[in-house]
């Protein structure tokens, strides 16, 4: 296998468990009735994976092994909304840097077909970073009192998860 291979297989790890760490947000906040938040890490979970399908695509296209590893366990406990999306800025820096070190070696290896694909990342991870940043902004402009979490739960309800089924819909 190929030093490349081996390192997207290792990113496709971590953009599931990128999924696996949003959604073990969700409870929190459906547990104190914040559905726009929960509705906002369903979707973000989803976008994970979707993330993890278009490297484990890529892979398959190029002729190359794909080899699923076992996702960690999401091992933090959510104290406050201000404290979860400060995780997840954080968590998505980690991301980011493993995205440049990918990039770091396509170019390395002269695998430009990777570093082609790996240039929609770059630019994505500008804007998970950027979604995560705004939202640390406003929970500490608005602190966490019960009218701003419920302005801010309602904003953050416009953003769904795709329906499991027909029915849903
Ligand atoms: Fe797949 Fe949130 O980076």
């Amino acid at each position: 296998m190929t030093k490349m291979n081996k390192a997207l297989n290792e990113q496709i790890n971590k953009e599931i468990f990128s999924g696996y760490l949003y959604l073990s947000m969700v409870p929190y906040f459906e547990e104190r009735s914040l559905d726009g938040f929960a509705s906002w890490f369903k979707a973000q979970a989803q976008e994970e994976l979707f993330h993890a399908m278009k490297i484990f695509n890529f892979v398959h296209e190029v002729g190359g092994t794909v080899v699923l590893d076992a996702i960690e366990k999401p091992d933090i406990e959510w104290t406050s909304p201000l404290q979860v999306f400060k995780e997840g800025l954080e968590h998505e820096k980690f991301i980011t840097a493993s995205i440049n070190e990918l990039v770091d070696l396509a170019r390395k290896e002269k695998d430009w077909p990777a570093l082609d694909m790996l240039q929609w990342f770059v630019v994505e991870q500008v804007e998970e970073e950027a979604n995560f940043s705004l939202h640390v902004d406003q929970l500490e402009m608005g602190g966490e009192s019960g009218a701003a979490l419920m302005f801010m739960n309602n904003k953050m309800a416009a953003r769904v998860p795709l329906p499991l089924s027909a029915d849903e819909e």
